[in-house]
């Protein structure tokens, strides 16, 4: 089985991206080939700027790495450096129908807040079916706002395959209920828009005062409170095991436990979680060597999959010279 997933290099990861997407492709290595990119192209609907987007790509490698992604086991790379996904993008556009991709939520949310779109927002759907059907993919785990694009990528394919023949696998989108929307720190969407993200590897200090921040009603210490209705624990049941997301809430509801006690031990939760995470990415930076390595050899891995694909696509559409 493939399981396929990418992540765009626009800004730092945040929780949301960890639990709703990485945390299921690094499970996911233990149940098939994982195929794991840094969208990078599709980035360039936000990024302007070379040197952002060459450091943000940097960046995204030695994140998946440090939380996880195993390149010897997995094939990771950066789409970038696989072009023959823009060829497949071409030929994908020619069965990707003007009115599905103007009901994509990406490109209706920019028409809907007065932003220009650029046609690469307009045909974002379209590079995305390429990733996923270059490499044959069965599975994609993505966050549910990412469902769409994954049944638009259905789409297309059936529409290729039913004009040129079965070449492509049907993708399902794989999406972690629990995990599916995890609430910003002002209980929206978590999401880099909405500047409400707690970033993984923030620094300690931005990450207590990002989790003392965290608004809260103006219950007294002395009354019962109701956990359910709280992002404090909301984002303690995440990290705690059953039995300490139990007790965190008999006290909740018992009353006599202020709001700032409960995000002390919040971020102590979230905190050491994240530290062996923080230490393997410390130590991968001091190594550009192997970072390097590490994206030309995923390449070439993911180009040598990609190339069997398309070598069947242009003969059936006939762009093949043989
Ligand atoms: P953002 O909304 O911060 O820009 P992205 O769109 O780059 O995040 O999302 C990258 C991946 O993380 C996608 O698979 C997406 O579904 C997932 N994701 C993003 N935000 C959340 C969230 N709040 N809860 C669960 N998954 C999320
Ligand atoms: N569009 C995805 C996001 O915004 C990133 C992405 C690009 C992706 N290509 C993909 C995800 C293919 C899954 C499969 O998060």
């Amino acid at each position: 089985m493939k399981i396929l997933s990418g992540i765009k290099p626009s800004g730092k990861l945040h929780i949301g991206n960890y639990l709703g997407m990485i945390k299921p492709m690094v499970q996911a290595q233990e149940r098939g080939r994982l195929f794991c990119f840094i969208a990078n192209l599709h980035s360039l609907t936000s990024v302007f700027d070379g040197n952002i987007m060459h450091d943000n790509t940097d960046e995204a490698l030695l994140d998946l790495l440090a939380l996880g992604i195993d390149p010897e086991r997995s094939v990771l790379w950066v789409q970038s450096d696989v072009p023959e996904v823009t060829e497949l993008t071409w030929y994908l556009n020619n069965l990707a129908p003007v009115g599905l991709l103007q009901r994509c939520h990406a490109y209706k949310d920019a028409v809907a807040r007065d932003i220009p779109a650029n046609n690469g927002l307009f045909s974002y759907p379209v590079l995305m079916a390429a990733d996923i059907l270059l490499y044959q993919s069965d599975l994609v785990p993505v966050g549910r706002d990412q469902k769409q694009h994954v049944e638009v990528t259905r789409d297309i394919a059936i529409r290729f395959n039913n004009i040129y023949g079965e070449i492509f696998t049907l993708p399902e989108a794989e999406i972690a209920e629990a995990v599916a929307a995890i609430p910003g720190l002002d209980g929206q969407k978590m999401s880099k828009s909405y500047d409400n993200t707690l970033e993984i590897f923030a620094d300690k200090k931005t990450f207590r005062k990002k989790i003392m921040g965290i608004k809260t009603d103006s219950t007294p210490v002395e009354e019962p409170k109701d956990p359910d209705t709280s992002i404090i624990y909301a984002y303690y049941k995440l990290f705690a095991t059953a039995q300490q997301a139990q007790d965190l809430s008999n006290r909740f509801r018992q009353g006599g436990m202020g709001y700032g006690d409960a995000k002390k031990e919040l971020f102590e939760l979230i905190w050491s979680h994240f530290e062996p995470f923080r230490e393997n990415r410390m130590r991968l930076a001091k190594d550009p060597v192997y970072l390097a390595e590490v994206r030309k050899t995923g390449a070439a891995k993911a180009r040598a999959v990609a190339n069997q694909t398309l070598d069947r696509v242009r003969t059936a559409i006939g762009t093949s010279g043989n």
